[in-house]
């Protein structure tokens, strides 16, 4: 046959894969309000940047009805191609070809995928829709997942993991994500269960939607597992492409360094927190007036409010944030908050990011709920995550520090680099009313007038502990600086550190408190 031909031939071939599932699935997709596996590909990639592998392959099942059932690419699009210039990995299942569930020929061509991403040192980024393991295929498809999950674990912090839920994910589709950095929900479209809502009546005889049951709203508020929230796909892309300028490629490299730009004048440091330290405020603002024009990509935005983790950039530079929300709850540590900045803490350390921690709380949150869901498992998991990080840490005390969440909050003996206090900061064991009712108890209960006794103890002990002087006169705070000096000295922190030696002993790992 004459190489004209075959180029007909592999025309051909092309345009028949590049039909998917066909006209009604496709048309069942769309009326879903879901794009196409390819167009999101394409729409998350620069522009004619991404190069597809495998398209060609096919399943190689023959019961339950397979023999000779032809699936476009086996349900699943991989490739690579770049972002903003930056290389990566990508691979989306394809909904209209059998619900894009995983065979074991669909699950080779991810893992393939995943392991061009381990060779190659760099970001893979999987967009999920499917009805989970193939049912026809069997233990094949478990066996896929496995294969999957064992990757996952393997690039776990070496190269960045990024998962897109765009459909159902049910059963086995899900763990693969939860075994990723960061998790992306599209309002309406994503849904995530172990379990569907047909399994769940068949077996508990409850009646819940899909929605109700594992929507993007659900993971983005109540379970913490999706880390973005958007309301459409496109939104959803533009939130990847940000993060992706934030993180380097690998656990070799730094993330790209940008230009330098000043904060906005609009967010005033002096004026943002309140002198009364029962005040709430804003702390993303705090972060606003600091970072490179005032830009904070905030992450897990709608879970665990008391604390706010995120990326903002220092001269150019990506510094990972975590801050006491004192807006929410006052910004107490508690189960979730603990979790989530501690997983945070340990994604920057293992990816090259400096941290910087903002300190206002009154410490952990009392009470039987907390201490009964596991709030001494899930502190401790901060204690570790901070103890454990090697990168350039550095610590501003705003306020409050009480506690253990002084300790807890990157202090100088979990080994921060650089704590500075603002000049209003009060470090002590717990707060003056507190602990004034506690070691002055017979004295004010003996006292003429209680109330009075116990309002100048109070007084006293704010005189003696609540302020920076106590914990600055023994260096556990390196300096106490005004508000306006925080840039700056960050700034100086930050490059001072950049060649920061951190050794420890040999290990083969630690056993955090998972
Ligand atoms: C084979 C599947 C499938 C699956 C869907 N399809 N899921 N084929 N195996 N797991 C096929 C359907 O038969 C249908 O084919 C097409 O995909 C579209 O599915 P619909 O049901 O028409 O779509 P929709 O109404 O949108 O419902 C989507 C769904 C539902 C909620 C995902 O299909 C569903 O509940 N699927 C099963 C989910 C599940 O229980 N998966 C197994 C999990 S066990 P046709 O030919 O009609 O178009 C698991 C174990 C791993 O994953 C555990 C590892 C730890």
């Amino acid at each position: 046959m004459p190489l004209k031909n075959k180029i007909e031939e592999l025309k051909k071939r092309k345009e028949e894969a590049l039909q998917g599932g066909g006209e009604q699935a496709v048309a069942k997709q769309v009326a879903m309000g879901k794009l196409t596996a390819r167009e999101r590909i394409i729409a998350l990639l620069d522009e004619d940047s991404f190069n597809e592998y495998d398209m060609f392959v096919e399943h190689d099942a023959r019961d339950f009805g397979m023999d000779g059932k032809v699936l476009h690419g086996d349900g699943v699009i991989i490739g690579t191609g770049t972002i903003y210039g930056a290389p990566v990995a990508v691979f989306a299942q394809d909904f209209t070809v059998a619900g894009g569930s995983l065979g074991s020929m669909h699950a080779r061509k991810i893992t393939k995928i995943m392991d061009y991403a381990l060779r190659m040192r760099i970001p893979i980024i999987g967009i999920n829709d499917s009805g989970g393991a193939r049912i026809q295929e069997g233990v094949n498809s478990l066996a896929g997942y496995g294969e999957i999950f064992w990757r996952n674990t393997l690039s776990s912090g070496i190269i960045p993991q990024i998962s897109v839920i765009l459909g159902p994910c049910a059963g086995g589709a899900v763990y693969s994500p939860a075994l990723t950095d960061f998790v992306f929900v599209v309002d309406k479209i994503s849904k995530m269960f172990i379990t569907g809502p047909e399994v769940i009546k068949s077996v508990l005889g409850e009646e819940i939607s899909q929605e109700d049951l594992g929507g993007a709203r659900v993971h983005a508020q109540i379970t913490g597992n999706a880390h973005f929230y958007s309301e459409s796909e496109f939104e959803c892309f533009e939130q990847i492409k940000k993060l992706i300028t934030y993180i380097p490629w690998n656990n070799n490299r730094k993330a790209r360094k940008f230009e330098s730009k000043e904060p906005k004048t609009v967010f005033n440091i002096s004026e943002i927190v309140p002198g009364d330290p029962k005040q709430p405020y804003d702390v993303r603002n705090v972060i606003r007036a600091i970072v490179d024009d005032s830009d904070f990509f905030e992450i897990q935005e709608m879970w665990a409010g008391n604390i706010v983790i995120g990326f903002g950039r220092l001269n150019g530079e990506t510094v990972g944030f975590v801050a006491n929300q004192p807006m929410v709850m006052a910004g107490v540590l508690d189960v979730d908050s603990s979790d989530k900045a501690a997983r945070f803490i340990r994604y920057c350390d293992a990816f090259n990011i400096p941290l910087c921690t903002l300190v206002d709380l009154p410490g952990y949150l009392p009470g039987v709920d907390q201490e009964h869901a596991g709030v001494i498992r899930h502190g401790a998991k901060l204690l570790y995550a901070y103890s454990e990080a090697s990168v350039p840490k550095m610590t501003v005390i705003l306020r409050k520090a009480y506690g253990g969440g002084y300790i807890a909050m990157s202090s100088r003996h979990l080994r921060a680099d650089f704590v500075f206090a603002w000049p209003g900061a009060e470090i002590a064991v717990m707060g003056p009313e507190g602990a004034a009712n506690i070691i002055f108890r017979k004295e004010i209960t003996e006292a003429e007038s209680p109330e009075e006794m116990r309002r100048q103890k109070v007084e006293e002990y704010k005189e003696k502990f609540a302020n920076p002087y106590v914990a600055a006169a023994k260096g556990y705070i390196d300096t106490v600086i005004e508000p306006e000096e925080t840039r700056k000295l960050l700034l100086h922190a930050l490059e001072v550190s950049s060649t920061k030696v951190a050794d420890r002993p040999f290990k083969k790992h630690g056993i955090p408190p998972f």
